[in-house]
C-alpha cells in the first residue's frame, strides 16, 4: 500500500518551526508485520506471539537530506474483541527501548487500558538500531570515557563543578565530532512525526491514541502541540515541564518534591522497623534524616573504598536519587544505606547498584544526552550563567538533590549543534480530544506541580492526582488510577477535578523482590 501525503503542511497550522516549507512525498508503505522473537514473547502470561515490524519513514522531514530510515515497531495484540483503535506508548529517558519496554511492560499496562487496544511501540530515532546515539566507536572506549565523563555532581566539593563543565566539553565535542552529519537528526519534533507516520500506517482512524511516561509526556505535550487536530486520547503520565524542558539549562522545576520524597521515604521507614534496614538508627525520621546529611557530608570529606570502588558523596547521592523513583526499591536502599551508614564495606551488596561504568557502557547512554542537548534552545560557553541557575534555582528547589542534573547541565550548554526542528511555540492549544494528565504526589523527578502546569496549558485537559509515590503511576499502582485510566481509553470519560487516587498498598508493604 503506498500512498502520497503531506504532512508538513499540516504541521505549519500549529506554530513557527525553524524547518523550511518543503513538500516532502512521503511514501507509506505499510508496517509489515512478522512474529517478535522468542525474548520479547516470553513476557506474555498470555503465551501470546508479539508483532514486530519496521516502518519506512523519511529521514529528514525538511527535505533536505534524501533518503529513508526504518524504525522497529512492536504491536501487543489486543485482549478482546472487537478491538478499538491501536495505543502508541514511549517510556521515557529519553533513550529508553521502546520493544524492549512495551514487552515487558504488557502484562502490567494491558489490563489497565482495558485489553480492548493493540499496545504499540517504537523505538525512536536516536535509539535501537534506528540511527543509535553513539558517540563512541565502541563499547570499550565508551567505557573509557565514561569512567571518568561526569563523575561528580556539582556539590561534591568547590572544584567539582568546574571540572565536571571541562568534561561535558568534551562529551559534547566527542558527540559532535562523531555525530556530525546525522546527529541533528535526532531530537522529539522529528520523532513527534514518526509518531504520526506510524499512526498513518496503522490505517485506522489517522488519530493519535498515547500514553507516556516521563520523558514520554515531552514527546506527547510536543505532539499534541504540533498536531492538535490528530488527537483522539492522550495520557501523560509523570509530567516534565516541556517549557523548562526547551528553555533553561537544567529543569530546575523537576526536582520540586524531590526532598519531600526523601522525607515520605525516611517517615515510612521508621514506621515499618521490620521491612526498614535503616529504622534501628533512629526513633524519628528527623533524628535518621540528620543522620544521613551527616554521612553524605562524611562521605564527602572521606569517602570509603568498597572493593575496587569508591563510595563518596557522588555515590550516596545518585544511589538515594535513583532508588527513590520506585517504591518497590525502598528496601534496597534502606539496606544499602545502613551498610554505608555502618562502613560495612565488606559486603558486595554496598556497591550494588552504584553506577557500573561497564553496564552504562553496553546501552548507549549517549541517546539521553543528545536528544535533551539538542532539543534545548540555550546555548552558553560561560559556566557562571549555569552556575547561577544551578546555585541560584536548582539547590532552592531541592537542598538535598539539586545538583542532580548536573551531567546535564554542564553537557547541554556546550552542545554543538541542534536539532534540525524543534518545537517552540508555548504548547497553548486545544485538542481535538482532551489529554489526560497524571501526576504523583510524591515523585522524585516529574513533580505535581508539572502536571498542573501542563493541564493548564491544554485548554479542556483533566488532571489525576496519583497520591503515591515514586516516578510514573505504575511504580506505585492503584486500582482507582487504574479504573480512571481504563474509563479515559474505553470511553474518554474523564476524572472529575479535584480527583485524587490512593496507591493501593503502603510503602514498605510490597513484595521485596518485585520490580
Ligand atoms: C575501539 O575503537 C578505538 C578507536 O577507534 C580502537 O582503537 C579500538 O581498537 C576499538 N576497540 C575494539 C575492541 O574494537
Ligand atoms: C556486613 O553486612 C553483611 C551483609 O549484610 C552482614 O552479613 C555482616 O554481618 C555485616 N558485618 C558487620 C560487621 O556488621
Ligand atoms: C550543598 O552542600 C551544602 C553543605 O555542604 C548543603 O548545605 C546544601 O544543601 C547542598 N546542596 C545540594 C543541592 O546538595
Amino acid at each position: 500500500m503506498r500512498t502520497t501525503s503531506s504532512i508538513l503542511t499540516l504541521s505549519l497550522l500549529a506554530g513557527s518551526y525553524a524547518v523550511p516549507h518543503v513538500q516532502l512525498q512521503n511514501r507509506l508503505p505499510g508496517i509489515e508485520w512478522a512474529d517478535c522473537p522468542p525474548e520479547l514473547n516470553a513476557f506474555d502470561p498470555h503465551g501470546r506471539t508479539f508483532g514486530c515490524g519496521t516502518l519506512e519513514v523519511p529521514l529528514d522531514y525538511t527535505g533536505e537530506i534524501p533518503g529513508t530510515l526504518n524504525l522497529d515497531v512492536i504491536k501487543i495484540p489486543a485482549l478482546k474483541q472487537p478491538k478499538k483503535g491501536s495505543i502508541l506508548f514511549n517510556w521515557g529517558g529519553p533513550g529508553g527501548d521502546g520493544l524492549v519496554n512495551m514487552a515487558s511492560a504488557s502484562p502490567i499496562v494491558q489490563p489497565i487500558t482495558g485489553g480492548e487496544h493493540d499496545l504499540i511501540s517504537w523505538d525512536p530515532r536516536g535509539t535501537g538500531k534506528t540511527l543509535a546515539y553513539n558517540c563512541y566507536p565502541n563499547a570499550t572506549d565508551r567505557a573509557a570515557t565514561l569512567a571518568w565523563h561526569h563523575a561528580q555532581l556539582a556539590n561534591a566539593s568547590e572544584a567539582a563543578l568546574g571540572r565536571t563543565w571541562a568534561e561535558g566539553q568534551i562529551l559534547a565535542d566527542d558527540c559532535g565530532e562523531t555525530l556530525k552529519d546525522v546527529g541533528n537528526l535526532v531530537g522529539t519534533a522529528f520523532t513527534v512525526r514518526d509518531m504520526f507516520q506510524i499512526v498513518d500506517a496503522l490505517g485506522e482512524d489517522g488519530k493519535l491514541r498515547f500514553w507516556g511516561f516521563s520523558y514520554g509526556t515531552l514527546l506527547g505535550a510536543t505532539a499534541l502541540a504540533m498536531f492538535p487536530d490528530r488527537i483522539d486520547r492522550a495520557i501523560l503520565d509523570a509530567v516534565q515541564n516541556p517549557m523548562e524542558y526547551y528553555h533553561t539549562f537544567g529543569d530546575p522545576e523537576m526536582y520540586t518534591d524531590t526532598d519531600e520524597t526523601w522525607q515520605e521515604f525516611l517517615k515510612a521507614c521508621i514506621e515499618n522497623p521490620n521491612a526498614c534496614a535503616l529504622a534501628k538508627h533512629a526513633s524519628s525520621a528527623g533524628e535518621l534524616g540528620e543522620k544521613i546529611d551527616r554521612l553524605i557530608e562524611d562521605l564527602k570529606e572521606e569517602p570509603i573504598p568498597a572493593g575496587q570502588s569508591i563510595v563518596g558523596y557522588t555515590e550516596i547521592k545518585s544511589l538515594m536519587n535513583s532508588k527513590l523513583y520506585f517504591p518497590t526499591h525502598y528496601r534496597d536502599l534502606a539496606e544499602q544505606l545502613e551498610l554505608i551508614l555502618t562502613r560495612n564495606t565488606t559486603a558486595p551488596a554496598v556497591l550494588g547498584d552504584v553506577e557500573d561504568p561497564e553496564a552504562a557502557a553496553a546501552s548507549s547512554p549517549e541517546a539521553l544526552f543528545g536528544i535533551r542537548c539538542s532539543d534545548k534552545f540555550l546555548r552558553t560557553d560561560d559556566l557562571d550563567l549555569v552556575r547561577a541557575e544551578l546555585e541560584g534555582q536548582l539547590y532552592k528547589v531541592s537542598a538535598m538533590f539539586g545538583d542532580a542534573p548536573t551531567n546535564i547541565i554542564t553537557a547541554c550548554p556546550q552542545w554543538n549543534f541542534a536539532a534540525k526542528e524543534r518545537y517552540s511555540g508555548d504548547f497553548r492549544v486545544k485538542t481535538s480530544s482532551p489529554a489526560l494528565i497524571i501526576g504523583n504526589t510524591w515523585d522524585p523527578v516529574t513533580p505535581w506541580k508539572s502536571a498542573q502546569t501542563v493541564s493548564e496549558l491544554f485548554e479542556g485537559s483533566a488532571l489525576l492526582k496519583h497520591n503515591g509515590h515514586g516516578h510514573m503511576t505504575i511504580a506505585q499502582p492503584s486500582a482507582c488510577t487504574s479504573k480512571h485510566i481504563a474509563d479515559y481509553f474505553l470511553a474518554g470519560t474523564l476524572p472529575q477535578p479535584g480527583t485524587v487516587c490512593e496507591p493501593d498498598t503502603p510503602l514498605f508493604h510490597e513484595r521485596p523482590t518485585a520490580s
